[in-house]
């Protein structure tokens, strides 16, 4: 695996790739790397013939100054996973090479609706920071395939739009949308995990569970009631719940009455000992 820093060297490398007539798959990451992350290195290496993987705490999308300062860190054992899973590339970019003129303000990115509800209201400014990152990541590495987890359910939906909103420069990146993995608890795999203690660890497969019990009990009509119970469940077991929430999987529109056809994904947030976990499950597909 060859390691860049640079974007230069990095940009001078995917440019000998290409022209060897290489296709390129493109995996961003914020490192303290999981079985998760190695899932989307997996299927970058079926889609494209060269795959890079970036490693970049991005500061622009933390809305909480906190939360950016314990975000794992775990380099050394990253680029030991990466090596061992196949990438053939690192971007391990710093700070000022991503952003030279200081931290971007000036470009608003239209998310439209995608921006009000779930992160979007609970994390002002988050996916602002994401597209913001992410653009800059793609015009650097110009992939021709995008890995991106579907844990992040709302994040895949708005990078989707980014694409679109990048024109010409989004519209040749393939998107593909990879499953959870999960622990065997059924935690869903995620770099924030390393943050808690293992009581907690066992006590957050309740997330998981809870999004299972949705599936179970969903019924056409008031989801309300189905809503506060969960979210009354996750409170007595000790989490604060951010949001349980049922929405219609391709526009994430809340869905207060269900007719029982329309796509429904659950989506829930919540902290566990100051720890922000987020988890989804496709529990209704369409019909008609
Ligand atoms: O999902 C993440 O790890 C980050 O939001 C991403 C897409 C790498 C952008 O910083």
């Amino acid at each position: 695996m060859i390691l860049f820093k640079k974007i230069t060297d990095l940009r001078n490398w995917l440019e000998s790739q290409r022209k060897n007539g290489k296709s390129i798959g493109f995996v961003p990451t914020m490192g303290a790397l999981h079985q998760g992350h190695l899932s989307l290195i997996e299927t970058s290496k079926q889609k494209a013939e060269v795959t890079v993987c970036s490693i970049f705490v991005n500061p622009t999308q933390f809305n909480d100054p906190a939360d950016f300062s314990k975000y794992p860190v775990t380099i050394e054992k990253d680029i030991e996973l990466l090596a061992a899973a196949g990438s053939t590339a690192l971007f391990l970019p710093d700070v000022p090479e991503i952003y030279p003129n200081g931290r971007p303000e000036s470009k608003k990115y239209e998310l439209g609706y995608l921006e009000t509800v779930l992160d979007g209201s609970s994390r002002p400014g988050h996916f602002q920071g994401v597209c913001t990152v992410v653009e800059r990541l793609l015009e650097i590495v110009a992939p021709d395939h995008l890995m991106l987890g579907q844990k992040d359910y709302q994040q895949c939906l708005v990078i989707t739009r980014l694409l679109a909103l990048m024109g010409n420069a989004g519209n040749g990146i393939q998107i593909h949308i990879c499953p959870t993995l999960r622990e065997e608890n059924g935690l869903a795999m995620s770099s924030r995990n390393m943050r808690l203690n293992e009581a907690d660890r066992e006590k957050a497969a309740l997330i998981h569970q809870s999004l299972l019990q949705i599936r179970e009990e969903l019924q056409p009509g008031e989801l309300a009631p189905l809503k506060h119970k969960i979210s009354g469940l996750l409170s007595s077991d000790g989490f604060q719940p951010d949001y349980v929430e049922l929405a219609n999987a391709k526009t994430l529109a809340l869905v207060e009455v269900w007719d029982g056809k329309e796509e429904l994904v659950a989506l829930i947030a919540a902290f566990l000992s100051g720890v922000r976990l987020i988890d989804n499950m496709l529990v209704h597909k369409a019909t008609e």
